[in-house]
């Protein structure tokens, strides 16, 4: 495994370590650099399959899942040329001799975001064969809006044997579509499928997800014409070939939503370069309210507490621009201490509450009925062994270690390093006492 990712990824360094040792209490201070957004570059990726020119995406950031989804694409006959500079990684992408049969299945099974190569492949080669994608056990998860899509482009999807087989022998057609959610993944599908589909598709309740913005942005930049970048209906004038492009991935608003976290939680005062509050959704404003203190500055944000102690708040996921799922996590660790009582309820995935057993380990207050967990602050989280239970709780974890009084040992690091690039080198910049013993 670590062999074929080093052959598709040579700048992913497996790690040694199976655990991090994060020795808490110190405040960060310094500057954080936001890394480009994992939910946009696997999308970015998969949009070069459908052109034989050269796409080049730069500010990528080196995770595993982008190794992962490279190997794949690899395995896919596309050549991947990486190069790094000051700016971080950068990736130029080849797909001119695809070859859509050769699917890793241990591969496609890591990752959710394989399911995009549905879309593309779909468009470009006439046909897609692969198993039912994996990803993070957070909810069910299905992909029946992505299916139902295609279908109404005119592709036949066969679900078989936990295969999926889609065919357009003579190519997608362009379709009013009506989501039944603002699916993320689904959106992204559809547009990969509908910018090589003949005539107009319209995706309406589409998700309106920053990364979706970025993905069109660079379709785009490759000759694809789509309008309503931003909103509910997105308009795609199909069918012409697309050429390459250059495109700069945009930066993490996860990422950064956590580390402002982590600023206030330990009373540091972080400078998060790249970073972007416009993209942060209502999750700003309740931060804010909290006692998490963000503004921008020349080319970043900077994150700290604000006066006086931390404060519960009551908040609800939703699809953006509502408060994002994937900061819940963060979030709940911050209000682990923050002073009265909080809730949250989680309205997009069933089973994203897994992280509450892990800080209840370390001496938080949690309740979690259904939907909605009563979080009750307490004066201090203590250094426990947890465990990683999906790529947002495992940043959840780290932060709570660095707060928290004593050592804390985190095991289950693939979620982690999933997600983000070098966390733990960029916290010890900061000051975070964190090690990962080999
Ligand atoms: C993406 C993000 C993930 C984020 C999520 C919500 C990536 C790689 N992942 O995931 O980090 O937490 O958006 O912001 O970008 N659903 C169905 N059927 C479908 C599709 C979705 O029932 O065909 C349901 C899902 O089970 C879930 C909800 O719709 O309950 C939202 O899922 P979706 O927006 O599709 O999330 P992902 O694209 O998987």
């Amino acid at each position: 495994m670590s062999s074929s990712l080093l052959a598709a990824a040579p700048w992913w360094r497996p790690n040694t370590g199976d655990t991090l040792v994060i020795r808490g209490g110190r405040p960060l201070v310094g500057s954080y650099p936001i890394s480009g957004a994992k939910n946009a570059v696997l999308p970015l990726m998969v949009s070069a399959l459908l052109t034989p020119h050269l796409v080049t995406l730069r500010n990528v950031p080196a995770t595993l899942d982008v190794a992962v989804l490279a190997t794949l694409l690899q395995h896919l006959g596309s050549e991947m040329h990486w190069s790094a500079n000051g700016a971080g990684l950068a990736v130029t992408i080849c797909a001119d001799r695809l070859q859509p049969a050769r699917i890793d299945p241990d591969l496609v099974t890591r990752m959710r975001a394989s399911v995009l190569l549905l879309g593309a492949l779909l468009a470009r080669c006439g046909e897609a064969r692969l198993p039912l994608p994996g990803g993070d056990a957070i909810g069910r998860r299905g992909i029946d809006f992505h299916i139902a899509g295609l279908r109404a482009m005119g592709a036949t999807v066969e679900l078989d044997g936990g295969m999926i087989h889609a065919t357009a022998r003579d190519g997608l057609s362009g379709a009013d579509i009506l989501l039944p959610l603002p699916s993320v993944g689904a959106t992204e599908n559809l547009l990969l499928a509908a910018v090589l589909a003949r005539g107009t598709t319209t995706i309406r309740n589409a998700a309106r997800e920053p990364e979706i913005a970025d993905l069109a942005a660079c379709l785009i930049a490759m000759g694809a014409k789509i309008t309503g970048l931003g909103s509910h209906v997105l308009t795609i004038e199909g069918g012409a070939p697309l050429a390459g492009a250059v495109h700069t991935v945009l930066p993490d608003r996860i990422e950064l939503g956590t580390l402002a976290c982590a600023a206030a939680l330990t009373d540091g005062r972080l400078f998060l370069r790249h970073g972007r509050l416009d993209l942060l959704g209502a999750a700003g404003a309740l931060l804010g309210t909290a006692g998490v203190e963000m503004h921008e500055v020349d080319g970043g944000v900077m994150a700290s507490r604000a006066k006086g102690d931390l404060s519960g708040v009551d908040f609800t996921t939703g699809p953006y621009p509502a408060f994002a799922t994937d900061l819940q996590a963060p979030a709940m660790t911050l209000l682990a201490t923050a002073t009265g009582a909080s809730t949250i309820t989680e309205t997009i995935f069933e089973q994203r509450f897994r992280h509450a057993d892990e800080l209840r380990k370390m001496g938080a207050n949690i309740a979690v009925r259904g939907r909605t967990a009563l979080i009750r602050g307490v004066d201090r989280l203590q250094g426990a062994s947890v465990t990683c239970t999906d790529v947002r709780a495992a940043a959840a974890l780290v932060i709570a270690g660095l707060a928290a009084s004593g050592e804390t040992e985190l095991a289950g690091l693939d979620h982690l390093d999933r997600g983000y690039d070098r966390m733990a080198e960029k916290l010890a910049a900061c000051g975070a006492n964190i090690t990962r013993p080999s």
